[in-house]
């Protein structure tokens, strides 16, 4: 891996103990076995070590909170990337306990820009943040230029982190990359989220709570994609740009929950209607003409990645059982969905 001609010998991933970080250490891992890298990760609840078992040789864990300064500041000391994934992530629970996602999403991201500031050697800080800082678009597709206009304290907290991460390259010229990946799934998603909470639910013959009509749309993004993207922006991006990932894999609620039912061969009838999350985005659709001038495209769409997906959840039963039997998982799916 080489940024500006020179070789990347230590990366430090904020966050890769969770689901999109885990998937971007075992590849860089895989694909640039000499390149050391460091896990920085407070361990939430979404953060799990077990997505990283067999990861061995030029990897190091490190447990600590993106807010915590001194310890990020020792933590950065000779990494020449800084990739963060580390966030508050889950929409719902943005919308019962917001606090935490401020702190984390916009303070936290603070933290570590004033660590790269005061640093003066990390060559490229990719950050990433999601399609959803543009909200909600009936028609059409949002391009990097579009205005942010984020609907939830999630995505509020996120677009916060965004231009604050901006400014820091306009302000002080660091080397900061901007990430705005579309819905991902895959491997190792924790399972509040709407394919893996569905998955196993219907696994369990529990039922499955859809939102309003189900006509709610989504671009899918496959992890391995999405992987691929932030290893692009690493090499090739372009300090002070946004750039949007994108799938061209949009569809409802409804056509997801039957995709995952007839693949499980489980029945219609587990689908629940309930009451529409508060303040929520109809769709989001972008246009990532910017990441195809890296040479980036998706390479799975989306019947492939669910069945790879539903098929790994199969075979790894152990992992999101000792998740979803938690007791604090029973209490959050209480509080949002029964
Ligand atoms: P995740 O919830 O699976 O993992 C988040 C990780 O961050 C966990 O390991 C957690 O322990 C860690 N973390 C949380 N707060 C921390 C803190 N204060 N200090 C250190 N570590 C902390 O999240 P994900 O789905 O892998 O998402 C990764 C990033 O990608 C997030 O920034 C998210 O906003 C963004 N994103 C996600 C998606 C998606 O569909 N999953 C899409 C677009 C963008
Ligand atoms: O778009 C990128 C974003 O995608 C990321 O930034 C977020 O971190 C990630 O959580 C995701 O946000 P969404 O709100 O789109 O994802 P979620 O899986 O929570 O919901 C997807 C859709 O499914 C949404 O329209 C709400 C609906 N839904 C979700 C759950 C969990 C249901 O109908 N029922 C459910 O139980």
């Amino acid at each position: 891996m080489q940024v500006d001609g020179r070789d990347v010998k230590r990366i430090m991933v904020a966050g890769g103990a969770g689901f999109i970080g885990s998937n971007f250490i075992r590849s860089v891992h895989r694909r640039f076995p000499a390149v050391d890298v460091l896990n920085y990760d407070k361990l939430t609840y979404a953060g799990n070590l077990e997505n990283l078992e067999g990861i061995e040789g030029h990897y190091a864990f490190v447990q600590g909170d993106i807010r915590d300064a001194a310890a990020v500041e020792k933590a950065l000391a000779g990494v020449d990337v800084l990739v963060n994934f580390a966030a508050e992530t889950h929409v719902d629970r943005s919308i019962h306990d917001p606090g935490d996602f401020i702190l984390t999403d916009v303070y936290g991201v603070f933290v570590l820009l004033e660590a790269v500031r005061r640093n003066g050697a990390v060559r490229r800080f990719v950050h990433v943040s999601t399609d959803e800082v543009y909200g909600s678009i009936a028609e059409g597709r949002f391009s990097e230029e579009s205005p942010l206009n984020p609907s939830s304290p999630y995505s509020a907290s996120k677009a916060g982190g965004d231009r604050l991460a901006y400014s820091y390259f306009r302000t002080f010229g660091l080397p900061v990359i901007i990430a705005r990946p579309a819905n991902n799934y895959g491997p190792y998603q924790y399972p509040e989220k709407l394919i893996p909470f569905f998955v196993t639910r219907a696994l369990q013959d529990f039922p499955l709570p859809l939102y309003g009509d189900g006509s709610n749309r989504r671009d899918w993004l496959f992890v391995e994609d999405t992987v691929a993207g932030i290893l692009a922006l690493i090499e090739k991006g372009e300090p002070g740009l946004a750039y949007n990932l994108g799938a061209d894999q949009e569809r409802s609620n409804s056509e997801v929950t039957r995709l995952i039912l007839e693949i499980l061969g489980k029945p219609g009838s587990l689908v629940r209607a309930v009451a529409d999350r508060r303040g929520h985005d109809f769709r989001y659709a972008l246009d990532w003409e910017r990441m195809k001038g890296l040479g980036w495209r998706p390479g799975v769409g989306f019947e492939e990645g669910l069945r790879r997906t539903v098929e790994w959840y199969l075979k790894h039963e152990g992992w999101w059982r000792r998740l979803v039997e938690k007791k604090a998982f029973r209490s959050h799916v209480r509080k949002n969905y029964e």
